[in-house]
């Protein structure tokens, strides 16, 4: 069977701010009369001062504050915030933080008006996955470049007593704008900063290494993301390094990564996400810490069924030009898992300390989570994932 780009409607309606000194701009951003409350994660955005270039942009709004959403934003933490508007009537919600903040703030958005308990919002074993009709308008101040959340409609919650993570998306949870202003990265730690390009190359990854649909738009613009990545990385780990259009184009590529401008018409996989976040969901491990971890096994893995991509990937993104099509493609997977290395990342369990144990307990994460057919062709069992895991010990 010949393999064509399937249909697709291409639709993103978030406007991007970006450059310097945006943040003043805000109050010809959101409508005047909006009572406004400003989310926020653990502090960062109070020491660092950004909170207080956004109020005093909003100098003249009705506002108010919702701090305190931690990294992997818990569901109860939200489910505060949506209390919280529910009594104080707000109606526009505006996230200054990283992707954290932002799903949360997605997620709030979706609650204040959902019909029925808002835990049905997910699915995943844990709620009923009901359509989200409607949602708060809400915005967003980036300030770390990585997960993509704010230019698209997902999210990611944390249910801490669950020993769970799940994502919910919907049209009515794109952010009406988003201010990206590079220079709010300069206070961004090493870690961050890889965790940072690691997300976004692996969100890339997750939308072009699957099997050829002749998509030649989308696999050049992956291939020019990727490269992007390889080639700024090094040096956007350097903490003290304040180059602006080096941080200007980390941001963008990090946004480009999962905008959706990447995956219309062409197959996905997702399967390194969804087995990460259960890492991340029984020990605590940071979101892009878990996908260095799994990437490299799943593709090792995962070798026949990705072959062909494997080899442009080989050829296009790591320019390898010798060997044998075997040879070039397990090059690539080796230069993957090297990448990761030189930013600081773990590229198996043994890094983190983990072992053995691990295995039967995020096999039957998977399986409570109903993550039982993962990949780009549904063919991910339970036993293939368990193989992954076990390659990544
Ligand atoms: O909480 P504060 O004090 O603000 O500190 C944060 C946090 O500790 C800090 N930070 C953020 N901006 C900073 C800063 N520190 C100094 N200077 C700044 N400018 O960084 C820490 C991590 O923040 P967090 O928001 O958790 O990181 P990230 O943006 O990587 O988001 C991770 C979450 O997003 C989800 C992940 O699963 C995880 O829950 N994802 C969301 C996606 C989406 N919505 O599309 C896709 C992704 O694949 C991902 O799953
Ligand atoms: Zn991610």
């Amino acid at each position: 069977m010949k393999n064509e780009m399937n249909n697709f409607t291409y639709y993103n309606p978030t406007k991007i701010v970006f450059g310097k000194n945006r943040v003043p701009e805000l109050s010809q951003l959101i409508p005047h009369g909006k009572k406004v409350l400003i989310t926020y994660g653990g502090g960062s955005v109070v020491k660092f001062g950004t909170l207080a270039r956004v109020k005093t942009a909003l100098k003249g709004y009705e506002i108010g504050e919702f701090g305190g959403i931690e990294a992997n934003p818990n569901f109860e933490t939200a489910m505060k915030a949506v209390e919280l508007i529910k009594n104080e009537g707000y109606d526009f919600l505006l996230a200054v933080g990283g992707g954290s903040v932002i799903d949360a703030t997605k997620f709030i958005a979706a609650a204040v008006p959902f019909d029925g308990d808002p835990i049905d919002i997910f699915g995943g074993g844990i709620g009923k996955r009901l359509p989200v009709t409607t949602a708060l308008p809400f915005a967003t101040v980036l300030t770390l470049p990585a997960t993509g959340s704010e230019m698209n409609a997902g999210s990611v919650i944390t249910f801490k007593e669950k020993q769970a993570k799940l994502s919910f998306g919907s049209p009515f949870v794109f952010p009406q704008f988003s201010i990206l202003e590079p220079e709010i990265t300069y206070t961004l730690p090493e870690r961050q900063l890889a965790n940072g390009v690691i997300d976004a190359f692996v969100h890339i990854i997750e939308q072009y290494l699957t099997y050829p649909v002749g998509a030649m738009v989308q696999d050049r613009f992956a291939e020019g993301l990727l490269q992007t990545l390889i080639e700024i990385g090094p040096n956007i780990i350097d903490e003290t390094n304040h180059d602006y259009n080096l941080r200007a184009n980390f941001m963008w590529t990090a946004t480009n990564a999962l905008n959706t401008v990447l995956s219309p018409g062409v197959p996905q996989d997702w399967a390194s996400h969804d087995m990460g976040h259960e890492i991340t969901a029984l020990y605590q491990v940071d979101h892009a810490r878990t996908l260095t971890i799994v990437l490299p096994a799943l593709l090792t893995v995962r070798k026949a069924e990705k072959w062909d991509k494997l080899l442009q990937y080989a050829e296009r993104v790591w320019h390898i030009t010798t060997g044998n099509d075997e040879e070039k493609i397990d090059a690539a997977i080796e230069k993957t898992k090297t990448f990761f290395e030189s930013l600081g990342a773990p590229t198996s369990f043994k890094d983190i300390g983990l072992g053995e144990e691990v295995i039967d307990p995020l096999v039957a994460q998977l399986e409570r989570h109903e993550q039982t057919a993962l990949s780009e062709r549904g063919d991910q069992t339970l036993e293939v994932s368990r193989r992954i895991y076990r390659q990544a010990l």
